[in-house]
């Protein structure tokens, strides 16, 4: 059973690894993750396994000044690779959307690569729908999709794998 829970300091090396591996070198820096965590430990979210290594991360942002405070969305998330399909990135999406609830969001928004089918219908799994193309979003002739999901509906079935909120 996994768990899902908040970060620690000493999840960081693994969770650059995962960024490593899933991204390459547009992943996010340590610095970029310890800014997450300085502003918003509770939206930075980890998936450990029964052996308590970590599997995956998912970052929550809420209420930031320029999207008003009742917009919040999902600014990133990985899998390991040997433990994706195993429902664990839709288990950290409905962790994220969870507290961006708690916290009275009412609509969570996100960006994802058109090509990114994984990652799409992972998010369309949970309810989010394709609202706008985002030409060049990651680089020149690399578009961007940005997906909403209106918070203030009912939650589509979560997984309930062992998540903690602490
Ligand atoms: C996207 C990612 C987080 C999904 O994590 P995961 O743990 O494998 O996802 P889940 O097992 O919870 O899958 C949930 C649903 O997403 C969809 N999905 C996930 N991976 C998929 C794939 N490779 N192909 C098609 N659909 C996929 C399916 O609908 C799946 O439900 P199902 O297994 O019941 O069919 C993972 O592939 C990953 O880390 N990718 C690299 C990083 C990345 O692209 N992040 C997103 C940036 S926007």
């Amino acid at each position: 059973m996994i768990k899902i829970r908040r970060v620690r300091l000493a999840d960081l090396p693994i969770v650059l690894r995962i960024e490593r591996a899933s991204f390459g070198s547009e992943g996010y820096s340590a610095a970029t993750f310890l800014a997450h965590a300085f502003r918003d430990r509770r939206g930075f979210l980890i998936a450990e396994d029964e052996t308590h290594q970590v599997i995956g991360y998912v970052l929550a942002r809420k209420g930031l000044p320029w999207l008003g405070p009742r917009r919040g969305g999902i600014t990133s998330i990985a899998v390991a690779a040997p433990r994706r399909r195993q429902g664990i990135g839709r288990a950290l999406v409905h962790a994220a959307l969870a507290h961006l609830r708690e916290h009275r969001t009412e609509q969570a928004d996100l960006e994802v690569n058109v090509n990114n089918r994984a990652a799409q219908s992972l998010y369309a799994s949970v309810g989010f729908k394709q609202a706008k193309l985002l030409p060049n979003y990651y680089g020149a002739n690399r578009d961007g999709l940005r997906m909403v999901l209106d918070l203030t509906q009912p939650e589509l079935a979560s997984c309930n794998r062992g998540q903690e909120g602490g």
